[in-house]
């Protein structure tokens, strides 16, 4: 049997599922890239998983429903897992609003393999960023169950990191997560 630690080896990594939450707007999907980048110049093997991109595949069939939203968490948590077994970093990106489903994720990944950072941008600052423009829409009505609008955002009970993306640069968070990441991954 070919287990989890002699992929590492070959990796030469330790493996570790980093876990961004936030509300949307708070930098969980810029955050991401820009880790990745680094830690792939580092020569460490990654992969991304991005609430976005998934809602579009493996996750079509699912709404912002509290139940949808746990299933969609439970899915990418497995897939998760299936890349941690493989020894690569896996950074997920989900707002993952309530405290069931952000213990969801930490249960099937693991602790021992789990990171978990919060992003904890003010809703007022997410608002006005409105990237996609969906907050507009939810105060129009037009997109129901909303994150922070009128749907809940539990903030976690005790993340491993916590940053403030409104206040933060891009740089600066991205310092502050690696400081964390680097000694979990290296060899
Ligand atoms: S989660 O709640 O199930 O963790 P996920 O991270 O996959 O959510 O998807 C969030 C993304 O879906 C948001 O960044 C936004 O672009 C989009 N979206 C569309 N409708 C909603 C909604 N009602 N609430 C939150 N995000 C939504």
């Amino acid at each position: 049997m070919i287990d989890r630690t002699m992929k590492e080896k070959s990796l030469n990594q330790k493996t570790v599922a980093i876990w961004f939450t936030g509300l949307s707007g708070s930098g969980k999907t810029t955050l991401a890239e820009n880790i990745e980048k680094v830690l792939f110049s580092m020569g460490y093997l990654t992969q991304i998983l991005d609430g976005d991109t998934l809602r579009l595949g493996l996750n079509q069939n699912l709404g912002f429903s509290e139940q949808d939203r746990e299933e969609n968490i439970r899915r990418v948590a497995e897939i998760s897992k299936l890349f941690i077994n493989s020894g690569i970093i896996c950074i997920n990106s989900f707002i993952s609003p309530t405290h069931k489903i952000q213990q969801l994720a930490r249960d099937i990944i693991d602790r021992e393999h789990f990171i978990e950072i919060f992003l904890s941008a003010s809703l007022e600052i997410c608002e006005k960023r409105d990237v996609k423009g969906l907050y507009k829409e939810a105060r129009n009505g037009n997109i129901k169950n909303f994150t922070g609008i009128d749907s809940l955002y539990e903030i976690p009970i005790n993340p491993d990191l916590e940053i403030n993306t409104g206040v933060l640069s891009v740089e600066e968070s991205v310092v502050k997560c690696l400081e964390v990441i680097i000694h979990r991954i290296s060899k």
